[in-house]
């Protein structure tokens, strides 16, 4: 296996056409109104180039290529010039953002990723993005053009023996703006790009190479490198604290589970509030006895994603130091089939006391994490958050693009909605009526652990509400999202690390 250093982070305040580089990377952005209305062929929809810097050397340099039309400056179109005139870069890649007024850091982090996509395969190994002026500001440029060329740099070939050593070892981001403003900004977005992608490695791995012992390995590795306090309990723990909930499933497996507590207790913060993350780390789900069809199954390695998300945001919040005590829970364990594994009929005394009764040993997930969320609360939590590929029936809902979320506390999703804005990911609302409470009514427990097929994200959270009770608290399903089976420009097909950047920008404005 090739051992990839990670990616340089350099920051520029020169003149980008001073700047000696293999390629130096300019944003095109089509000035022509956005489409509506019924007259979508006009003339009017021709694409009006024009590039995003002030610089006339590099105007200069493309000038050739936008007035030969062949330029439309769609999102990550890409076009390479090679010895451009009077640019100290060897290569000038112009690339489109799409149409101006709608461009935003959603559309620049695709950008720097999409360069990096772009140039590695050539055998480049550095760039200079020129952050494109007059559409954001300058450090929330920065920010997202790193973010974006680190979810660009990942692959997930770790297994190939021809791999190829193909990466960016260094990006330079060329800016005009208060030097300390853009350097805080620059290393802002290395730290979040690269927690991401620690997700993504750990999402990546097979179940026979990440398992529950062997994530809570790399989490207290990572806890030692930036220095979190970390914690791992093993079965006897797991007994000894009544978890009777996330056992049921441990039982099945003859891979140890294990309880993973990362802490972050920084100086100065005060007592409360206390952000606690739950994450669900099945680290493979075969559906235990109610078995899934082999069809599809190997995808289920990545069924800890929710885990290694929680994992991944506390290496970035540990690095960026907010103000506020947050502690996370991983639940990590297998579902297996086994002469061991619990069965459909069983019933489950969870920590909280309330009984389940297991209709569905498939529905493992919000099993580990009834568990989870109880755990966290006695441990001090005020505020939950967890993080699951829970549910088909999310996919259904939502398809691959949003992941679902839903919250028992307003004020909480509308600061989630912030950190969604600034991290530019994706989630969607969903209900949480008294009335889904229906469907998970059992006739000898307390509750039933799957409220059947119909608004099965629902009722899977309103599984989870039993546990989280009356502490403010957000469901992230992210079934659908975690993984993706297409390569994108700016990203390759895999695990996605979705939730990361959310869940950091969510912790940095809880500390304010
Ligand atoms: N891990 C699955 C959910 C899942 C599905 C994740 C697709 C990623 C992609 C979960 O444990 C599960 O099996 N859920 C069942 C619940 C049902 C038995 C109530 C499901 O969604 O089918
Ligand atoms: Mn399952
Ligand atoms: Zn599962």
């Amino acid at each position: 296996m090739i051992l990839k250093l990670p990616m340089k982070t350099i920051l520029s305040l020169a003149n980008p056409a001073d700047v000696e580089t293999e390629c130096l990377v300019v944003v095109a952005l089509d000035q022509a109104a956005p489409k509506n209305g019924p007259h979508k062929n006009s003339a009017k929809d021709k694409p009006e180039i024009s590039l995003a810097t002030s610089d006339a050397a590099i105007k200069d340099a493309a000038k050739d290529v936008i007035a030969s039309g062949e330029i439309a400056g769609k999102l990550a179109e890409t076009n390479l010039l090679h010895k451009p005139a009077k640019l100290k870069a060897k290569r000038l890649l112009v690339i489109g953002g799409g149409k101006a007024k709608t461009f935003t850091s959603v559309e620049l982090r695709k950008l720097a990723g999409t360069a990096a996509r772009f140039l590695k395969p050539k055998g480049i190994r550095s760039f200079a993005f020129v952050a494109p002026e007059g559409v954001l500001t300058d450090s929330d440029a920065v920010k997202s053009i790193i973010e974006g060329a680190f979810v660009g740099n990942f692959d997930p070939d770790t297994y190939k023996s021809d791999r190829k050593d193909q990466q960016i070892d260094a990006l330079t981001v060329v800016a005009r703006g208060d030097q300390a403003r853009l350097q805080q900004a620059l290393d802002e977005g290395r730290i979040i790009g690269e927690s991401q992608n620690f997700t993504r490695e750990l999402v990546n791995e097979p179940g026979n190479r990440m398992t529950p012992t062997m994530l809570a390995e790399r989490a207290r590795k990572m806890a030692e490198e930036v220095g979190l306090k970390c914690e791992v309990f093993g079965p006897d723990k797991i007994k000894e604290l009544k978890m009777g909930a996330f056992w049921s499933v441990a039982q099945g497996s003859d891979e140890p589970p294990a309880l993973i507590v990362l802490r972050y207790e920084p100086a100065g913060a005060p007592e409360k509030p206390v952000l606690g993350l739950v994450g669900k780390g099945v680290t493979f789900d075969t559906g235990g006895i109610s078995i899934k069809p082999a069809d599809g199954m190997e995808k289920m390695k990545y069924d800890m994603a929710g885990g290694a998300a929680m994992i991944g945001a506390m290496r970035g919040i540990a690095l960026l130091k907010p103000k506020v005590k947050v502690t996370a829970i991983i639940c990590a364990t297998e579902n297996m089939p086994s002469g061991k594994a619990q069965k459909p009929g069983d019933v489950q005394i969870a920590m909280s006391g309330k009984s389940i009764e297991i209709i569905n040993t498939d529905a493992e997930g919000r099993l580990v994490l009834a568990d989870g969320l109880y755990y966290a609360r006695q441990l001090g939590c005020t505020h939950l958050i967890d993080a699951a590929t829970l549910t088909g029936a999310v996919v259904v809902a939502l398809g691959y693009v949003n992941a679902g979320v839903f919250a028992s506390d307003d004020k909480m999703y509308e600061r989630f909605t912030k950190a969604l804005a600034k991290a530019g990911e994706k989630f969607w609302r969903m209900p949480l009526d008294e009335e889904y409470k229906e469907s998970i009514r059992s006739g000898i427990a307390d509750i039933i652990n799957s409220g059947g097929r119909w608004g099965g994200a629902i009722t899977a959270a309103m599984f989870l509400k039993e546990f989280a009770e009356d502490t403010p608290w957000m469901h992230l399903d992210i079934a659908g999202t975690a993984w993706t089976e297409e390569n994108k420009p700016w990203m390759a097909k895999g695990p996605s690390g979705i939730a990361v950047r959310s869940l950091v920008e969510f912790a940095r404005d809880f500390a304010e």
